[in-house]
């Protein structure tokens, strides 16, 4: 097969079914699962680490003399000067819509507050708009970019939220078009329902009225659905998200959605905290959800409740960064109480357009006070047990699948230390190798005559 271009400067390399990757400088493999409270942060380095790929999976990790003497005769690709660690996991993103809101961006920088304009009918109900007039074709085509870039800075699987239609139509076009890009690849998604994403402008003044039909209609006809689709064979449900917060769904209507989303056999998600505290970190502990994501707001008994829960609270420090806001999740006390803490980019039109995990580890590094070694498990192994994948993704070990990130560095921790700028240098995803063509190499134009 011929090298094939792609867009955002990625090249795929010829497809080879083995392949030894040898001589990383650090080989971090993350190895042993889930990492709870202080525990975050095992690296499971290997100095002059090497790693055996066939057929998509990670077959051996060891050392580079061992693996070069075990399997002499494999493919090679030279990891020398370089660190190579698992392929990132977003596990919170809305990376799906139609348009732009960078007036509101302006707006917002000038003094106005997110609820105030979501309020006014602006905000999540402006891309809600957009969302609902655009075609299949083209909310693939709006969102394939961003998730061309995101692979492109290490990002290897994303979870990946409806939630701009509001209604049981455009839900499930969003739905759709996340299903056929997750298809097309080379990024992995896993779809959620959000449909509770905001009061939608035809129950603008009975919220209770929406809640209702989420739970009576949507919820089983997305289930129905999804049933009916080829290209959810063998997969799980989706899973069910909630924006539980003021001027969104209190913690009674929270509570109602999750708990029939629940009974229908959807695993659950939920926003708390991110502006006000309403409890919903607690519910989320209660109900068994797979995550809880934002907690910024969370209080003492929230992270309590979390910690004695395997709810993994997924924190974004684009979104705070994103609102020039000076609050952060209190990540240390969650490590402090023993939680589960992963890390997300929340990319999305509003608060937060960001599509670098790197970025991220950056800002988790200074705001959360996570060392670059916790961010990094924070953003890939506990990261994919934010989308029950930890079986599969998040780790280099034998039987995973081969996803993996060569950097352009030799030590990890100018990951966070940088930012701004792309690390990484291929991009390792079911074995195959995309080369990431470095963002300074210039090409001089002729002036148009
Ligand atoms: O996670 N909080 C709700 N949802 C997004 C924002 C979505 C938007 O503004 O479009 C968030 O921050
Ligand atoms: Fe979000």
């Amino acid at each position: 097969m011929r090298a094939e271009e792609l867009p955002n400067r990625l090249i795929r390399s010829k497809i080879t079914t083995a392949m030894l990757i040898h001589s990383a400088s650090q080989l971090l493999t993350l190895q042993g699962g889930p990492q709870r409270g202080h525990a975050l942060g095992n690296l499971g380095l290997l100095e002059d680490g090497a790693v055996l790929v066939r057929d998509g999976k990670i077959l051996a990790v060891g050392s580079t003399r061992e693996l070069l003497a075990a399997y002499p005769n494999e493919a090679r690709l030279d990891a020398s000067g370089c660190a190579v660690l698992p392929g990132f996991v977003d596990p919170h993103t809305h990376v799906i819509w139609a348009g732009e809101r960078a007036a509101e961006f302006e707006m917002k920088m000038g003094g106005a507050k997110y609820l105030e304009i979501l309020a006014a009918g602006g905000g999540i109900l402006s891309t809600v708009r957009k969302t609902r007039l655009a075609s299949l074709e083209t909310l693939v085509d709006e969102t394939r970019p961003r998730l061309r870039s995101m692979f492109a800075h290490g990002t290897t699987s994303a979870e990946a939220k409806s939630g701009y239609g509001l209604q049981t139509e455009t839900e499930i076009r969003m739905l759709e078009a996340l299903l056929r890009l997750d298809a097309e690849g080379p990024l992995e998604l896993a779809p959620t329902f959000l449909g509770a994403h905001a009061i939608p402008p035809e129950y603008q003044n009975d919220p209770q009225g929406y809640t209702d039909l989420i739970c009576q209609a949507m919820l089983p006809a997305v289930k129905a659905w999804w049933a009916s689709q080829k290209l959810t064979a063998n997969r799980p449900l989706p899973f069910v998200d909630v924006f539980c917060e003021t001027g969104a769904f209190d913690l009674v209507q929270s509570r109602q959605i999750l708990t029939k989303a629940k009974e229908l056999g959807f695993p659950l998600k939920l926003h708390a905290d991110e502006f006000d505290n309403l409890g919903g970190a607690s519910l989320a502990a209660e109900l068994d959800a797979v995550s809880a994501d934002h907690l910024v707001r969370t209080s003492e008994a929230d992270i309590a409740a979390l910690a004695r829960s395997d709810t993994v609270a997924v924190s974004l420090p684009c979104t705070p960064f994103g609102l020039a806001e000076k609050d952060y999740t209190p990540a240390q006390k969650i490590l402090a109480t023993d939680g589960l803490l992963a890390l997300a980019t929340d990319c999305n039109p509003g608060t937060a357009w960001c599509e670098s995990m790197q970025f991220v580890i950056a800002l988790a590094c200074r705001n959360l006070k996570l060392t670059p070694a916790q961010a990094i498990a924070a953003a890939t192994i506990n990261a994919a047990h934010a989308i029950r994948r930890a079986d599969r993704i998040g780790s280099i070990e034998p039987g995973k699948q081969a996803d993996l990130l060569v950097l352009a560095v030799s030590d990890y921790r100018q990951l966070g230390y940088r930012f701004g700028t792309n690390l990484v240098k291929q991009v390792i995803k079911h074995g195959k190798v995309y080369k990431v063509e470095s963002g300074y190499s210039l090409q001089e134009v002729d002036h148009e005559r």
